[in-house]
């Protein structure tokens, strides 16, 4: 929905961050960074999927720390609470009022078909097991509830990973058939807008840097903790007196991303011309990285220090985001014959 600012129209950019793990250098790259470009254009609604990820964290505490370290961690990215809508989707339980309304307009078929089921259906399958084996209705209606996340902020766009087209193509559909039904727009149909895959950051062992291959360098942990995790990174048994491409090396891809072209060239010759060790080349990456994360670094740890103020920001923006989403279950509630 198009909203007047001034006398510029501003549409809404809306994602919500899964508190299930520090965020990684590729999630930065390609996802924070993005978003928060994009929160410069878009009047941007972020926000922590605290219930999303109660379908795997089960531990209270864990759950409540996990969902601080990632508020924090987008905050020293540069998220300006001032500017972004910033709250957890906890806080604003009109969010399950409009996945009940959804509900009701959506196909059993339409759940069955979506992937992170039908992979654990087909896991189920493939292992002898029952189908429903370990499938609760929190996976079963996942596609629903970030349904009911972005058509209650009316989002135009969802800037999300490849991962999540499906789920976006559901929304669609859902609102769509609410639209049509009542013979109006009722809900603001989104798009989604895909994290460019151009730069996809390799992680320590050259693979795609994920969770799921264990080989990511977190953002934010202590300075010699980082070091020792760019140590870690993998590299050939050339000597050091030998002469190094830099074009196959996962030190100097990662290098990339953080140095000038000019601390490149310098470093690409260091390479060919040999006499340099891994060390060297890992010492040098460090310092290009630690250069730029060390003072979000530092606004990361001082908000993990005194947790007040984090509170402070999470329940202002909860408390925004409430006022949203109750106008628009009145209106909903309104236009569909309910109270
Ligand atoms: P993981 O693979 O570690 O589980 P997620 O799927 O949670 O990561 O990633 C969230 C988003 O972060 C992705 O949709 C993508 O936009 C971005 N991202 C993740 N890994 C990388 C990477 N190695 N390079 C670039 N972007 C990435
Ligand atoms: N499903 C998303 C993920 O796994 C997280 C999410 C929940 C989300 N609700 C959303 C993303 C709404 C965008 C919009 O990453």
């Amino acid at each position: 929905m198009e909203r007047v600012v001034g006398n510029m129209h501003q549409k809404v950019s809306l994602t919500g961050i899964k508190p299930t793990g520090m965020p990684h250098l590729g999630n930065y790259l390609g996802a924070i960074k993005p978003a928060l470009e994009l929160a410069e254009k878009y009047r941007a609604r972020y926000f922590i999927a605290d219930y999303h990820a109660l379908n795997t964290i089960r531990d209270p505490k864990m759950l409540r720390d996990l969902t601080y370290e990632v508020a924090a961690a987008w905050l020293a990215c540069g998220l300006n609470p001032d500017d972004v809508l910033f709250y957890r989707q906890s806080d604003v339980p009109e969010t399950f009022e409009l996945s009940t309304i959804i509900m009701a307009f959506t196909s059993k078929g339409l759940m069955n078909r979506a992937h992170a089921y039908k992979a654990v259906v087909q896991a189920n399958e493939e292992n002898g097991k029952d189908t429903d084996y370990g499938v609760n209705m929190g996976l079963y209606t996942y596609p629903v509830l970030m349904a009911a996340d972005i058509l209650l902020f009316d989002a135009d766009v969802v800037p999300v990973g490849k991962d999540q087209k499906q789920h976006l193509e559901m929304t669609a559909d859902i609102a769509q058939t609410i639209n049509s039904n009542y013979g109006k727009t009722l809900l603001t149909i989104p798009e989604a807008i895909f994290h460019s895959t151009g730069q996809v950051v390799q992680g320590l062992d050259g693979r795609k840097m994920s969770k799921s291959y264990n080989n990511t360098i977190p953002l934010f942990v202590p300075e010699k903790k980082f070091r020792k995790i760019i140590n870690s990174i993998v590299t050939n048994s050339q000597a050091v007196e030998e002469s190094k491409d830099p074009e196959v090396c996962n030190v100097f891809s990662l290098y990339r991303l953080f140095a000038s072209e000019e601390q490149q060239e310098t470093l690409a010759a260091r390479y060919r011309e040999g006499g340099m060790g891994w060390g060297e080349a890992k010492g040098a990456l460090f310092d290009v990285m630690n250069a730029q994360i060390s003072p979000m670094r530092d606004v990361y740890n001082s908000l993990m220090a005194d947790k007040s103020q984090l509170d402070a920001i999470l329940k202002t923006g909860g408390e925004k985001a409430r006022d949203i989403a109750a106008q628009k279950i009145a209106f909903l509630r309104k236009e569909i014959g309910l109270g």
